[in-house]
């Protein structure tokens, strides 16, 4: 039985065996959270992310968590879709990066896992659309892990994502 929560906070500071990081194709790092994590991970991150890019879009990819706090051992790089409208697939890639993150997560053996709003920032993803999305595929895809947690990053996120996870 897979458990979905939504909480408040910094991904780098979360109590769970892996955290995702919304990243891009080059897995160097970034601004947004993917700033935060190779930040709070350390330079070795983006020598991890080189040794295994590109990920694509849609694709989720791992390395260690280097010098990110215990108990997170694992940091799930998925690369999601730039929003153009909608009309241009934006919403299966989405999709995809849920899916595929929970598929190198079973890999892994990690038992929770922490995901930001994957392309709701720099990438303009309309945060109400991601959220359906978000809940939808990780309820409808089969995996090992426990715990999921969805990571707010302010009230207005928090309230969002707490709306559609009681509904649907
Ligand atoms: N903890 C949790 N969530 C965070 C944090 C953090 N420390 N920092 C930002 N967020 C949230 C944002 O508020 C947003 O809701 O993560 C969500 C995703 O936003 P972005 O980080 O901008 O990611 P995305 O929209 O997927 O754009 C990815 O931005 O940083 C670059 O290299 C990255 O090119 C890629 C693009």
């Amino acid at each position: 039985m897979t458990v979905i929560e939504v909480v408040q906070g910094d991904i780098t500071r979360q109590d769970t065996d892996a955290i995702v990081n919304a990243a891009n194709e080059s897995l160097l790092g970034g601004g947004g959270v993917d700033g935060a994590i190779h930040w709070a991970a350390g330079p070795r991150l983006a020598e991890a992310g080189a040794a295994i890019a590109p990920c694509a879009r849609g694709d989720a990819k791992a390395t260690p968590s280097f010098d990110l706090p215990p108990p997170i051992r694992h940091v799930i790089h998925t690369v999601g879709p730039t929003w153009k409208g909608g009309d241009r697939g934006e919403p299966d890639t989405l999709a995809s990066c849920y899916r595929r993150c929970l598929e190198v997560a079973d890999e892994l053996g990690a038992r929770s896992v922490a995901f930001p709003a994957i392309s709701t920032g720099i990438f303009a993803f309309p945060p109400d659309r991601a959220a359906r999305i978000a809940i939808d595929t990780l309820r409808s895809t089969r995996t090992s892990v426990e715990r999921i947690r969805l990571m707010a990053f302010d009230a207005d996120s928090f309230r969002l994502l707490t709306a559609a996870l009681a509904t649907g």
